[in-house]
Order: structure tokens, then C-alpha cells, then sequence
């Protein structure tokens, strides 16, 4: 019989360090669980049987709850009849044209795996479109683990970062003085909706910010990329800075967009089309028609049910529970970000400390969320399972407030 030590046991044998990446629980603090079983609605179950309201929905990717029965049942029909085939099935056609239909930028549409192949694909488009090398890009902000993007740069050569200019989130002279620096060579301008960085408290973007980035690349003729991997599908199904009235030229996507099953698409306006035609970017299982209809059957849903709204719901709910419940304990703690994308921080926690403490304290009750990268909440979190979750941080406050006594 397996449990969580004897898994890692097993896996350190033959993985390197057991586990690699964003998910080694040995980074998220004291007693988080490495291996799950899993999960239904907003619940989800670890190798040792406990369950917890799940708060971090798999890093994102689930969005109305795990096993949505909708998605399942499009998946199984679609597996019925044949998913890795010699080209796609029509729910390739089915699904660009529902994208198109939904996101009020997008004319065509690319599909792919990973937010990374489609943060690299809407850069390649870009530079096929403009014949330009660099590319702008805030400071600290993650678009991906290829060698372009990924934040350590072990196994990466200098090169491979050397067209990255960095300018500041929601600083405009910054990106102005990024565009300058390159004498006329940018090919794009890539920003997340909203600035998501680890380790940081999150921050929106200001609408100056947002309109300045779109009116820059314009006058110096860059692609405007806004990186939607994490924001996209939770803030505004027509792509996350419909909310600010701005378009960008390519959509990156993944994360949400299937509510677990792997995908991931670049959108675009109709004079990057050509462009787009002539990269060479593909992949072994980029035409899968399971996770194709998965996506289908995700946004209708995410359309049918309100899922955008249903998210802000069980956001508030949540973080003014929260804000609540550190004041009676006696916490400063600061909560930002889209409510339906949330984090919190301690106040001058800079060792992290207290978030440790607290978020391996909520995991004990039962809550499953994170210490330093932010949380996601689905359309699956109902009052009654935001409550639920609120009990076990009222109680992880009172361990926090016991061990470190209150602000
Ligand atoms: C904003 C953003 N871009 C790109 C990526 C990379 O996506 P993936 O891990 O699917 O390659 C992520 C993943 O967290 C992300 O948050």
C-alpha cells in the first residue's frame, strides 16, 4: 500500500531529487503533502487519505471543480472514439470557432499544450511579423520554464535571455525607456494582466498602464502580448483585460482553459495571421481532440453557469472572511490581487515566517492553500464550502496568534 513517505522514498530512487519544479512540497512549507489522489468539486484528497478545500485548484488549471461532470462526459465521448489521431477531429474547428465567438479579440486561433509553448509561440509570431529581435518584459514576472523565461538559470546560457528587456509593472516611463534602449527593435511588448509574481504581494493593473503599454506598441509597430496563463478564464472570458477595454494583438492561454486536461492557444488579430502561418511550432500531442473537447465543454460551461461571477462570489466571501478573522486575532495582513485569484500576506513577514506557519496550520484544518504564490478559486466554491474553509484559517489564526502572539 502506498502513502506520502513511501512515495517519496520511491521517487527520490528514481527522480531526480524526487520531485522538480513549481509542485516539490519540500517549498511550500512544514507537512504539505507531495502526492494526491483525488479530487471532486473543490475537494481534493492526498495520498494519505486526508481531504481538503481546495483552494490552489491544481495551480490553476481547475476552474469549475475537479471531475466537472460536463467536462468528463466530453472527454469520455471524445475518448470513445479516438483522442491522438493523424490530424485533429473537428472539435478543433469547434473550439477555435467558439473562441473566436467568445474573446472579442481574437480573428484565428492556435492551439498547443503549455502556457509555455504559447507564451514562446505568440513571441515567435511577433518577431515573424515585425523581422524583430527583442522583446520587453516586467521585471520578475514569470511567463514560463523555457530557457527564454524561466526564473533560474541553471542550464541556460546567456544568450538565451539576451533579447529580454526588462521594464517595471504598471511603470510607464519604464516601458518607454525599455522601447528606447532598443533602437527600433522590438518585436513585443509581453505583460500579465494583473502582476502575479511569487513571493510579492500581487498588484492590478492601472488603466494608464494598460492603455500606455497598448498605445506604445503601437507607435514603435510591437506586438502587444498579454500573457492570460494564470489570469485568463477566471477574470473575464473574453480574455482578462476586456475589464480595462484594452486588446492586445495575441492572447496567450492555458491554465483554466480546460479545467484540467492539457492545452493551451495563442489568439490574434487578424494582421498577425500570415505571420502566424509561416512559424514552424507543433508538437506530438498539440491535435489531441480529448483536451479539445474538455476546453469546449469548460467554457460553455464557465458561459452557461456565470462561472466568472460565481468566482467573484466565493472571492469576497473569502477575503472578507479572512480580513475579518485577522482583525479579531489581532493580524495586519494585506489581501491582493482579482478576489478569484487571491493572496494574503503578513505584514512585514519578510523571512516568511508567519506564512508558513499559518498556511502548514490551515493544511492541518483541512484547507489547502499556499504560502507564497497566490491561491485560485472555481466556480465549484459554494458559501457553504468558503465557510468551511474560513473555520480552519480561524483556527490556524489562533495557532499563529499562540506561537507568535499578535501584531
Ligand atoms: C503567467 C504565466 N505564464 C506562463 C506560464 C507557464 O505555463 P505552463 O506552466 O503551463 O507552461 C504560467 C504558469 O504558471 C503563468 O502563470
Amino acid at each position: 500500500m502506498f502513502n506520502d513517505a513511501n512515495l517519496r522514498e520511491r521517487a527520490a530512487k528514481v527522480v531526480p531529487g524526487g520531485m522538480y519544479g513549481h509542485l516539490n512540497a519540500a517549498l511550500h512549507g512544514p507537512g504539505y503533502p507531495q502526492f494526491f489522489v483525488g479530487g471532486e468539486g473543490c475537494r481534493q484528497r492526498d495520498a494519505d487519505g486526508r481531504e481538503y478545500v481546495d483552494l490552489m485548484c491544481s495551480w490553476g488549471p481547475i476552474v469549475i471543480g475537479h471531475r466537472h461532470p460536463a467536462v468528463e462526459a466530453a472527454v469520455a465521448a471524445q475518448l470513445a472514439e479516438g483522442d491522438c489521431l493523424n490530424g485533429p477531429g473537428p472539435v478543433y474547428v469547434e473550439l477555435a470557432e467558439l473562441m473566436v465567438e467568445t474573446i472579442p479579440q481574437a480573428e484565428w486561433v492556435m492551439f498547443s499544450k503549455n502556457g509555455t509553448d504559447a507564451t514562446t509561440q505568440a513571441l515567435m509570431i511577433a518577431r515573424a511579423a515585425t523581422g524583430r529581435t527583442k522583446v520587453l518584459m516586467a521585471h520578475g514576472s514569470y511567463h514560463g520554464a523555457d530557457p527564454w523565461c524561466t526564473p533560474s538559470l541553471s542550464g541556460t546560457t546567456p544568450n538565451e535571455r539576451a533579447d529580454l528587456i526588462e521594464y517595471t509593472y504598471n511603470d510607464l516611463a519604464s516601458a518607454e525607456a525599455a522601447a528606447a534602449q532598443a533602437e527600433g527593435d522590438v518585436a513585443a511588448i509581453i505583460v500579465t494582466p494583473f502582476k502575479h509574481d511569487s513571493f510579492e504581494d500581487q498588484e492590478l493593473a492601472a488603466g494608464e498602464f494598460a492603455r500606455g503599454l497598448r498605445a506604445l506598441a503601437d507607435r514603435i509597430g510591437a506586438a502587444l502580448v498579454i500573457d492570460d496563463v494564470r489570469g485568463g478564464w477566471r477574470l473575464d472570458l473574453g480574455g482578462s483585460w476586456e475589464t480595462l477595454g484594452v486588446r492586445p494583438d495575441l492572447y496567450a492561454f492555458s491554465k483554466a482553459m480546460a479545467n484540467g486536461y492539457p492545452i493551451a492557444a495563442v489568439t490574434g488579430v487578424d494582421s498577425l495571421r500570415g505571420p502566424a502561418q509561416t512559424i514552424y511550432s507543433t508538437g506530438s500531442f498539440w491535435f489531441n481532440a480529448a483536451p479539445m473537447a474538455a476546453a469546449k465543454a469548460t467554457i460553455e460551461t464557465l458561459r452557461d453557469i456565470g462561472g466568472v461571477a460565481l468566482m467573484e462570489r466565493a472571492g469576497t466571501r473569502l477575503r472578507e472572511g479572512l480580513a475579518a478573522q485577522a482583525a479579531s486575532h489581532g493580524f495586519v495582513v494585506n489581501q491582493t490581487g482579482p478576489v478569484q485569484i487571491p493572496w494574503l500576506s503578513f505584514e512585514g513577514d519578510a523571512t516568511l515566517e508567519k506564512a508558513m506557519f499559518w498556511s502548514s496550520a490551515c493544511l492541518r484544518e483541512g484547507v489547502y492553500l499556499h504560502p507564497w504564490h497566490n491561491w485560485f478559486l472555481s466556480a465549484a466554491h459554494t458559501d457553504a464550502d468558503i465557510d468551511r474553509a474560513l473555520q480552519g484559517t480561524d483556527a490556524a489564526y489562533a495557532k499563529l496568534r499562540a506561537a507568535f502572539g499578535a501584531d
